[in-house]
C-alpha cells in the first residue's frame, strides 16, 4: 500500500469517527436541551394549574359553601377537579398542543379515564408511596410528549363523594350517576395529574441538526482527502519517484553526468543532495577503475 493511500486511510478513518462522534454528541446535547425546555414549560403550566386550584379551594369554595344551601352540589362551583377541568379547557383553546389530564382509574367524569400508559403511572405511584413526581417521554396518537405527573391520593373527606354512592350529594348522583367514581379506598392512589408538553418538533430538529453536522463532516473529510492527495503528489510521491529513478540509474552507472537536483530545503532536498554526492563518488570510482 502506498504511503499516500495509507495516510489517507488513517486520516479518513479518524475523521469519520470524529464526525460520527460530533453528530452523536450534538444530537444528545440538543435532545437534552429540548427535554430541559419541555420540563420548564411543563413546570410553568402545572404550577399555574395548582395555583388557580389552590385559590379556588382556599378562597372561593368556602364562600360558595356558605352561600349555597347545604343539600345542593354544583360541581363547577364546588369541585376542585371540575374547576381545574374548566380552566384547562379554556387554556387548551389557546394552546392546543399542550395536554393536561386528571387521569383516573375509575372516574365520575368519563373523559378523565386513564389510558394504559396513565394506568401504569398511577400503579407506580401506588406501589411506591414515597414517589412524589414522575416524568418521562410518552407517545400519544403518534406524537411524542414529555410528561410530568403527580399522584392523587384519597383522603377521608373525599369518601363523602367518592365512597358509597348512597352518601354522595344528590346533585352529583344526578349528574354523574352511580356507576363510576365511587367506592374508592382511603389512602389509595386513584389518579394522577399529568401535564404533557409536545417534543416531537424538537426531537426532529435535533435529528436534523445532527445529520447536517455529519454531512458537513463528510464534506470536510472529502476536502481533506483531496488536499492530502494533491500535497502528497506534489511534495512526496513525485520527488521520491524521481529520486528512485535517478538512484537506479546511478546503480547501473548510467547518466552520471546529470546532477541530481531537488530545490527544497526539507528532508527530500537533503536526500537528493546525498544521492547527488553518491552520484559524484560513483562517477569518480568508475573513472578511477577505468584508468
Ligand atoms: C363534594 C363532593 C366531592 C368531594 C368531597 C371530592 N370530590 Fe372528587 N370529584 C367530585 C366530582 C363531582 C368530580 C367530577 C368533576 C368533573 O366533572 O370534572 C370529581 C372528580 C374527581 C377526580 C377526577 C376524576 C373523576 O372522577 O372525574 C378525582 C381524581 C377526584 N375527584 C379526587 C378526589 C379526591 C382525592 C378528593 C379528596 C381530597 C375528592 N375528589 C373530593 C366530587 C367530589
Amino acid at each position: 500500500m502506498s504511503i499516500r493511500l495509507r495516510f489517507i486511510l488513517i486520516i479518513g478513518v479518524i475523521s469519520l469517527i470524529a464526525a460520527c462522534l460530533f453528530a452523536y454528541l450534538s444530537y444528545q446535547f440538543t435532545v437534552n436541551n429540548a427535554m430541559e425546555e419541555a420540563r420548564a414549560k411543563g413546570n410553568i403550566v402545572f404550577t399555574f394549574i395548582e395555583s388557580s386550584r389552590k385559590f379556588f379551594r382556599d378562597e372561593q369554595r368556602p364562600l360558595v359553601m356558605d352561600i349555597v344551601e347545604k343539600e345542593r352540589f354544583y360541581p363547577t362551583l364546588m369541585s376542585g377537579f371540575a374547576f381545574t377541568r374548566g380552566v384547562w379547557d379554556e387554556f387548551a383553546k389557546e394552546l392546543p398542543e399542550y395536554r393536561f389530564k386528571q387521569a383516573t382509574i375509575d372516574p365520575l367524569y368519563a373523559p378523565n379515564k386513564a389510558d394504559a400508559d396513565e394506568l401504569a403511572i398511577i400503579a407506580e405511584f401506588e406501589a411506591n408511596k414515597e414517589l412524589k413526581t414522575k416524568e418521562g417521554i410518552l407517545e400519544k396518537d403518534g406524537e411524542r410528549f414529555f410528561y410530568f405527573a403527580r399522584p392523587v391520593k384519597v383522603g377521608k373527606k373525599c369518601l363523602r363523594c367518592h365512597g358509597n354512592p348512597d352518601d354522595a350529594p344528590r346533585d352529583q348522583v344526578e349528574i354523574y350517576g352511580t356507576e363510576n367514581g365511587y367506592n374508592w379506598k382511603q389512602g389509595a392512589t386513584v389518579a394522577s395529574f399529568i401535564t404533557y408538553v409536545p417534543i416531537h418538533t424538537a426531537l426532529e430538529q435535533a435529528k436534523h441538526s445532527a445529520l447536517t453536522l455529519f454531512l458537513f463532516g463528510l464534506g470536510g473529510i472529502a476536502l481533506l482527502v483531496v488536499v492530502i492527495w494533491v500535497f502528497f503528489n506534489g511534495y512526496l510521491v513525485r520527488p521520491i519517484t524521481m529520486l528512485e529513478n535517478r538512484t537506479t540509474e546511478i546503480s547501473l552507472g548510467k547518466n552520471l553526468e546529470e546532477k541530481v537536483e531537488h530545490g527544497a530545503s526539507d528532508e527530500i532536498g537533503a536526500l537528493a543532495r546525498a544521492i547527488d554526492r553518491m552520484r559524484i563518488s560513483t562517477k569518480k570510482l568508475l573513472e578511477r577503475c577505468k584508468k
